[in-house]
Parts: C-alpha cells; sequence; structure tokens
C-alpha cells in the first residue's frame, strides 16, 4: 500500500513539474520571445543571452529579481521590462518561465 501512494505521488509530482514547464514554455513563447529568441541568445544585439555562461549561471534568487523587476546592465540598448512588460504575470509565472528557461537553454 505505501508502496503504491509512493508510485502516485511520484506521478502526480511528475505531471506537476510537466505542467509547469507546459506553462512557462507558453510564457515564455508569449512574452519573452520577441526579445530573447526562440534559443535564448537574443533577438536584439548586445542583448544578455540565456545560457549556461551568459545569464543563467546566476542564481534563481537573481534571475527572479531580474524578471520580476526588470533589469539594465550589459551592453544591451534597451532594459529589460518589469515581467517582460507583461504586468498581469503572478509569482508563480515567472517561477513557471525560470524552470523552463533553465530546463531549455541551461544545457547550451
Ligand atoms: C523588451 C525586450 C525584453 C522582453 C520582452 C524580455 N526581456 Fe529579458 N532581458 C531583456 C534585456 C535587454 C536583458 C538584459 C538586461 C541587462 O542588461 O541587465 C534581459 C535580461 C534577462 C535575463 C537575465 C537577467 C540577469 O539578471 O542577468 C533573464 C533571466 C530574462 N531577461 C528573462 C526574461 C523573461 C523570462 C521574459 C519574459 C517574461 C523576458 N526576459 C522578456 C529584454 C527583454
Amino acid at each position: 500500500m505505501r508502496l503504491l501512494l509512493a508510485c502516485v505521488c511520484l506521478l502526480l509530482g511528475g505531471q506537476a513539474l510537466a505542467d509547469g514547464l507546459e506553462a512557462g514554455k507558453s510564457i515564455y513563447e508569449q512574452t519573452c520571445i520577441a526579445c530573447h529568441g526562440p534559443d535564448g541568445k537574443g533577438a536584439i544585439p548586445g542583448i544578455e543571452q540565456l545560457t549556461e555562461k551568459g545569464a543563467l549561471a546566476k542564481s534563481d534568487e537573481t534571475l527572479f529579481a531580474s524578471i520580476k523587476d526588470g533589469s539594465h546592465s550589459s551592453g544591451a540598448a534597451i532594459s529589460m521590462p518589469a515581467k517582460g512588460g507583461n504586468p498581469s504575470l503572478t509569482d508563480g509565472d515567472i517561477e513557471a518561465v525560470l524552470a523552463f528557461i533553465r530546463q531549455r537553454f541551461g544545457s547550451q
């Protein structure tokens, strides 16, 4: 019985993670892709790359804050607007899109 419960929990947990990544993907495609491009390497000259050696080397806390509040530190001609310019994004949405970015672009 315990084993069965553990299996069910694992399954549900895996599903929740998959749902989060799916949500993060759709947020990325709606709100972020115009500036960051389909591969995270940027659609704007000088923009910080969302790669392991680029911005993703920073901690989740730092990146969460940058997405939530916006940022301007690199040589990019424009700044990152708070929440990518979409004020309706919740903290959960930001976590979901960050998880998606790490999963999708983290190995490049
Ligand atoms: C209008 C263009 C634009 C949009 C839309 C945009 N970004 Fe950015 N983003 C930038 C620029 C420019 C930078 C580099 C900012 C800097 O120099 O610090 C950046 C930087 C970042 C960074 C690195 C932050 C750091 O601390 O190094 C992350 C992560 C990021 N963006 C994620 C996102 C996500 C997620 C979205 C969608 C919710 C998004 N961006 C939407 C322009 C944009």
